[in-house]
């Protein structure tokens, strides 16, 4: 392997780490309620959560739209305590996959898909990731949901060229990665744009459970308008 190469994945690593150490938090929970919706749409929320917080988003965003849930496990990993977060940590930066349950998802009573996942190393969650590879949802509509300790536009505000060097560079990085998860998705549908509907970010980090609640039904109100669910 070239020398330049490994520099180039070295510092992307360190970079990533950085991110994640001056982050970080460890605590959170999950909880329940409901809100109408109309029409014909059947939707189908899948999410993975290692420490509940995008749980919470994802089941009062299920609230909202009226969604079945279905939850996605690593059977054969231990993701908990600093080893099970720092082996998170390199699975997502390297794109490695899992063994997930379930793995294969009954898709055909759904048009729609809401996806909710972690960020995890500036990628989607390898649990979500893996999902994404051995599931086709062909022409079902999707809309991706993630949550991270910080927003993923929080440097977007220097995309006109100001900020300092390392902002700009922020911002290029993160505007990548988010790219790089759109693509993602879009190659699980019939590699069409016109299936994916959305990315919706929601930052957790120090947020108690019912302040994810209310950002959950928000968004789940905001999802079900943009599907046209609503009267
Ligand atoms: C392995 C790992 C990597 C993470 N990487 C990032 C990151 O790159 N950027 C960020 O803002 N948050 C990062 N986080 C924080 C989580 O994305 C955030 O706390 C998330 O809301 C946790 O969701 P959960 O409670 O459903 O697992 C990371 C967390 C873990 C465990």
């Amino acid at each position: 392997m070239e020398k330049g190469y490994l520099r180039n994945i070295l510092m992307h690593f360190i970079i990533v780490m950085l991110c994640i150490l001056f982050t970080h938090d460890a605590f959170s929970q999950a909880s329940e309620q409901h809100d109408g919706v109309t029409g014909q749409n059947k939707i189908l929320l899948i999410y993975y959560s290692r420490t509940g917080k995008t749980e919470t988003i994802a089941k009062a965003i299920a609230r909202a739209t009226d969604a079945d849930v279905i939850r996605i496990t690593e059977p054969h990993k231990d993701r908990s305590g600093w080893e099970g977060f720092l082996g998170a940590a390199i699975d997502a930066f390297f794109d490695r996959r899992s063994d997930i349950e379930p793995r294969k998802i009954d898709l055909s009573p759904y048009d729609t898909v809401i996806i909710a996942t972690p960020i995890w190393s500036w990628n989607l969650a390898t649990p979500i990731h893996t999902l994404l590879r051995t599931n086709y949802f062909g022409k079902k509509r999707l809309i991706l949901v993630t949550t991270a300790n910080i927003d993923i536009k929080k440097y977007d505000k220097y995309k006109d060229g100001s900020g300092t060097a390392v902002q700009r560079f922020l911002h290029q990085y993160l505007e990548e990665k988010r790219m790089k998860a759109r693509r993602e998705i879009i190659a699980a549908t019939a590699n069409d744009i016109e299936w994916f509907k959305g990315h919706f970010h929601v930052e957790t980090k120090g947020k108690l459970d019912d302040v994810l609640d209310n950002e959950g039904m928000a968004l789940g109100a905001k999802i079900a308008s943009l599907l046209e669910l609503r009267e």
